[in-house]
């Protein structure tokens, strides 16, 4: 079992736009299994590739959100099939001990592939759609503190510095919402 260390707000690897991936190998797969494991031994919803230092469109959804067989996408495509939003707390393993009310859209079609390069789609609902559109907003390099309204950045901010892991020495980015 292989539990690697997660980055933390701050790495440029977390702020980078993730490559496609294009080589269905062995080294994929043992990406995969990394993410997995170390997702499971968080405790977490999802984790991305990036998160584990890999700027590759990889990310892993835990068993515990999701009764389907899929537990992990690559490629991932979005699609959302309504207008529906939905707020709800919301955390990142990058971000340890910040959480908070996040809108997201309550229904979503992922479109991917397997660790095999079969083509899979994962229907999402709720929690589930909120994992999925958290990690493919990873592969994109945006972080869930950028998605907070203007207003709510000072308190972001303050809680990021007083963190235990912080380590003081240049305040991580945090963007204004991409929407
Ligand atoms: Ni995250």
């Amino acid at each position: 079992m292989t539990v690697l260390p997660i980055r933390l707000i701050g790495d440029e690897v977390l702020r980078a736009q993730a490559e496609p991936v294009t080589d269905f190998d062995a080294e994929l797969r043992t990406l995969i299994a990394d993410l997995s494991e170390t997702l499971e031994a968080t405790g977490g919803a999802g984790l991305a590739a990036p998160q584990l230092g890999v700027s590759l469109r990889v990310f892993a959804i835990s068993p515990k959100i999701t009764d389907g067989e899929i537990h992990h996408l690559v490629n991932p495509v979005l699609d959302f099939p309504d207008s529906e939003d939905q707020d709800g707390p919301e955390g990142c393993l990058s971000i340890p001990g910040v959480y908070l009310d996040t809108r997201r859209r309550r229904n979503v079609i992922a479109k991917g592939f397997s660790a095999h390069g079969d083509p899979v789609q994962v229907v999402g609902e709720g929690l589930l759609a909120r994992c999925i559109q958290h990690e493919t907003d990873h592969l994109d390099g945006v972080l869930f503190v950028d998605r907070q309204r203007p207003e709510q950045r000072d308190r972001l901010l303050a809680t990021i510095r007083e963190a235990s892991w912080y380590d003081g020495a240049s305040l991580p980015e945090v963007r204004v919402s991409p929407h």
